[in-house]
């Protein structure tokens, strides 16, 4: 924890998220929303000019906005890599001139290892980012071929090589559960990355809720894909390995080399506003969260109507559900939450969900050591069991 009993690496600064809805092609897998070609990343860079300048007016009617200097950007997408590096640049202008970025600011952008040349490195670099997230998956070839990634693992590899070179501050994504892996494939993965350098990895259990393709080769080929045992189980073994290489786990799904947690993505997890920009993002500005819409079209005729682009609001939450909610996402860090805001949030539960919570402690799932509530490891594994308690 620091000095303001934050997580380490956390501030309690806002943070800013610009979603960049193009990439070069539809992964199979994809649960995000993005968009096949750029065609119309102009108009959409243009529109998120205009969002971040009325959003700023809002705040306060055409005074300083009530949220100031961000101390992290955060593009995301989609690929922010796939488009003219330049429009990332304008944007963080932008961002400066009607918010305000801190001296220090983490400037993130998610790419694809396909895009990464030298010239879009040292221009990524040039512009301020001073943090790349590289969607790597897997370092197997046979491995990316059924998720319909561009690059294959010999790209994949030259391009993190040539991240940490450039950046020095590398993460990069890989995913549990890809048709064919198996747990010794996928430590081979883990190896390679941590052995060039990166000083951050997230690695997701692969969701194939919005992959109707990988639903049909699981309906053809149930052998490929892992139980929830195995996934469990690998999830374990990534864990032991990272942590043995110096990069202990700071959430459910990311680890970090100390002093390289992801000052960005800490803010989502405890509860500190972060406004969002562009197609689908999200907002939590302190009382309300937000959401854009998601459909790029709906997004343009709105901004150009000088129309706000929220397509759903949430009324200001009470104490008492912001107090579950920080909860809730508090507990997916390692370092839990205090014991007093734990006793706090439980005064509030229903005597029958007070009882569950307890039944939590006794199965091992939670438990309490230096004034902190932690998942155990055991709870990390069932943590959708626990936070179902919660509700
Ligand atoms: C916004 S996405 C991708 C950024 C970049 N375009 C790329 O492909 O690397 C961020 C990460 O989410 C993960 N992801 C996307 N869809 C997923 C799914 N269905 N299940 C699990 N993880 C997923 C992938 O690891 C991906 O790198
Ligand atoms: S995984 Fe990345 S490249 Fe693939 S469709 Fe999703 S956002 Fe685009």
């Amino acid at each position: 924890m620091n000095a303001d009993g934050l997580p380490r690496g956390a501030t309690s600064a806002p943070g800013a998220y610009v979603h960049v809805p193009f990439c070069a092609h539809r992964c199979t897998y994809c649960s995000f929303v993005a968009l096949e070609g750029r065609e119309e990343e102009k108009d959409f860079f243009e529109g998120v000019e205009r969002e971040i300048r009325s959003s700023g007016r809002e705040a306060t009617g055409g005074g300083v906005p009530a949220i100031r200097a961000f101390d992290s950007v955060y593009f995301g997408g989609g690929t922010p890599s796939y488009v003219e590096a330049a429009r990332l640049g304008r944007l963080l202008g932008t961002l400066e001139e009607i918010f305000g970025l801190s001296s220090d600011v983490e400037i993130t952008a998610e790419a694809n290892p396909d895009d990464l040349g030298s010239e879009k490195l040292s221009d990524l670099l040039a512009l301020g980012v001073n943090r790349l997230s590289v969607g790597v998956q897997s370092l197997v070839d046979a491995e990316l071929v059924p998720l319909e990634r561009r690059h294959d693992a010999g790209a994949a590899r030259r391009a993190v090589t040539d991240a940490v070179r450039t950046f020095g501050n590398v993460s990069a994504d890989l995913m549990i559960g890809i048709p064919g892996q198996s747990r010794r494939s996928l430590l081979a993965s883990v190896d390679g990355l941590v052995s060039r350098g990166i000083s951050h990895l997230s690695v997701y259990l692969l969701e194939l809720e919005k992959a109707p393709r990988l639903v049909s080769l699981k309906r053809e080929r149930p052998e490929l894909f892992p139980g929830d045992d195995e996934m469990a189980d690998r999830w374990e073994a990534v864990d032991e390995r990272l942590t043995a290489a110096g990069l202990p786990r700071y959430e459910l799904s990311n680890w970090a080399r100390p002093g390289f947690e992801s000052r960005h993505n800490l803010k989502y997890w405890t509860l500190t506003p972060v406004l969002g920009f562009g197609v689908g993002a999200h907002s939590y500005d302190g009382r309300r969260r937000y959401a854009n819409t998601g459909m790029l079209a709906e997004y343009l005729k709105r901004i150009r109507a000088g129309v706000s682009p929220r397509a759903s609001e949430e009324e200001e939450t009470g104490d008492s559900l912001r107090r579950k909610e920080g909860l809730m996402l508090g507990l997916r860090l390692s370092s839990g939450v205090p014991s007093s805001t734990f006793e706090e949030i439980r005064k509030d539960l229903s005597p029958d969900s007070a009882t569950r919570m307890e039944g939590a402690f006794l199965a091992g799932l939670l438990e309490e050591d230096s004034g902190r509530v932690r998942l155990t490891r055991r709870g990390v594994l069932l943590s959708n069991e626990v936070f179902s308690l919660l509700v």
